[in-house]
């Protein structure tokens, strides 16, 4: 295994939401975090040699009985720890301070009011706005503890001691609302612990390339291209590293975007001069839709065709032995198994046949989304392709509601292609988190230059969300509704209605099916 080059921050996790934001925040001033476990071990953040420790929010007491607590040692490594919001008040209560509930909680804007020198603060104002969130309150500082912020409500609001490198901070320095909370974190991190700004787009390839190497060495590697992000960022990665020991499959079910297969081609054969089987199965998938007119079934006869193809290629592709995948960092973070590194396991991946026995490559598991598309646009991927909507597995027969043949397939496309060029043009695209069409199967009467018709409507279907758990319907401008109902209709055979989906999720889902 390549050693992990890059001055280590790990945050530890105490069930906030913000655990995330807060890794995300240092990895924006260039220094490499990871998040860990409260169940860590101080032998563990010695062995993993990190220069800094945060200790994230969290939504419990911790005079709780079950309160997430962490090994005490960890505060004598001589290892500087920042403790938010509940990590401040772990920090305090393990070291010998007072928690309590004071019934004088915060929660959003504060103002906050220093007193005192600290590294953290050095240059800010005297007074500052800060995102709070709390119930409980630092009372009383452990020995050895100076304060040096408090709010209106709060006589302790930060702390600490300079002397052992112990630090906190009831407020949260990671969201934008707190006024200058990035640079507190710099301070920390620069100041404080004496990181090096060393994780950058360059530096972050070069580590994932070399550790591609060391783990496939003169071996061959397989990777399916889906035309998103992760597998194209992957793709892109794993060539740089090995070069043509990779081939790439994409599959072209005929239920994909307009111009994807294209694009794909464009970028993997003729810009990166990657060794591509393109299989263009269209035939073959309508021919296994036809007649299916339930959703599940729908999925479960692309899913299995699309592995029957996949396997078909790679068992023609003399030894292959790894699979590259585009696991990101949350994935792994949520599957419990933190470890930056690329792993080499047996897995039986995607529902992929378990005769196959790849291994996996999986460069992209240190990576949160931003970062994927960063390395990708520094890889020389297209826009088109690093900034590409999330778009479902089964492709457009989820947004064809009943029987998917070649001709509705092409209706949906076209309307499709409306609405992410409008939404393109109207610079909403980034800020939407999908927009679509989706085809429906019963048709309407209208009229068109004095003849009837009786067509198919097309529901336009936008959101916003920030990671598909939730969504809401995004509140698209009159001026590009209007465009939109007027250019499927008048661009897109067969179609004289459209609609405009204004429904969450929940209730709603984001597809249709
Ligand atoms: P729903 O419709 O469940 O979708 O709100 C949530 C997110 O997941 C995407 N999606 C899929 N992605 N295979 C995928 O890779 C699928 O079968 C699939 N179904 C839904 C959807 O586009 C949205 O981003």
């Amino acid at each position: 295994m390549v050693a992990n080059p890059f001055d280590t921050v790990l945050v530890v996790d105490f069930g906030a939401q913000y655990a995330q934001l807060i890794a995300r925040r240092i990895r924006e001033a260039h220094v490499y975090s990871e998040i860990v476990p409260h169940s860590i071990t101080a032998d563990e953040v010695n062995r993993r040699g990190a220069c800094g420790i945060v200790l994230s929010g969290g939504p419990r007491s911790v005079y709780a009985d079950a309160a997430p607590r962490i090994d005490p040692g960890v505060f004598g490594l001589g290892v500087p720890v920042l403790g938010i919001c509940y990590g401040a008040q772990l920090l305090c209560d393990e070291l010998g301070g007072t928690v309590e509930r004071t019934g004088s909680g915060e929660y959003g804007k504060t103002s906050l009011h220093r007193s005192g020198p600290s590294l953290i603060f050095a240059e800010f104002p005297e007074s500052l706005e800060v995102w709070m969130s709390h119930a409980d309150s630092m009372v009383v500082p452990p020995p050895g503890f100076s304060v040096t912020a408090s709010t209106d409500e709060v006589a302790v609001a930060a702390l600490e001691d300079r002397e052992r490198a112990l630090y906190g901070v009831q407020f949260h320095p990671e969201v934008v609302h707190t006024e200058r909370g990035q640079e507190l974190l710099k301070a920390f991190l620069f100041e404080v612990c004496g990181a090096r700004p060393s994780w950058t787009r360059t530096s972050v390839i070069e580590q994932a390339t070399e550790e591609v190497r060391a783990l496939v060495g003169t071996d061959h590697v397989l990777v399916a291209l889906s035309g998103g992000v992760d597998s194209a960022v992957t793709a892109a990665l794993v060539h740089k590293a090995v070069g043509d020991q990779l081939t790439c499959v994409f599959v072209d079910t005929g239920l994909l975007r307009a111009g994807e297969a294209e694009q794909v081609e464009e970028t993997f054969r003729r810009q990166f001069a990657l060794d591509l089987v393109h299989v263009k199965a269209a035939d073959r998938f309508f021919a296994a839709l036809a007649g299916v007119l339930d959703p599940e079934q729908k999925r479960k006869a692309i899913g299995e065709l699309f592995i029957r193809i996949f396997e078909e290629v790679a068992r023609g592709i003399e030894g292959v032995r790894f699979l590259g995948q585009g696991t990101l960092y949350p994935d792994v973070i949520e599957s419990g198994t933190a470890n930056a590194a690329t792993i080499k396991t047996h897995h039986n991946v995607g529902g992929l046949p378990d005769d196959m026995d790849l291994e996996l490559v999986e460069p992209l598991r240190a990576l949160f989304k931003d970062e994927v598309r960063e390395v990708g646009v520094e890889l020389g991927l297209p826009e088109e392709i690093v900034w590409r909507q999330p778009f479902p597995g089964p492709g457009l027969a989820v947004r064809i509601v009943g029987e998917v043949t070649p001709e509705r397939a092409e209706i949906c496309r076209q309307a499709d292609a409306i609405v992410l060029e409008e939404c393109r043009r109207a610079g909403l695209d980034r800020e939407i988190w999908q927009a679509f069409a989706v085809l429906l199967a019963i048709r309407s009467v209208g009229v068109m230059g004095d003849e009837r018709t009786y067509g198919y409507p097309i529901v336009v279907r936008a959101v916003t969300s920030e990671d598909a758990m939730t969504a809401d319907w995004a509140r698209l401008p009159d001026d590009l509704l209007e465009r939109l109902s007027s250019r499927i209709i008048n661009e897109v055979p067969g179609v004289n209605r459209v609609a405009y989906d204004i429904t969450s999720k929940p209730p709603g889902t984001i597809e249709w099916e």
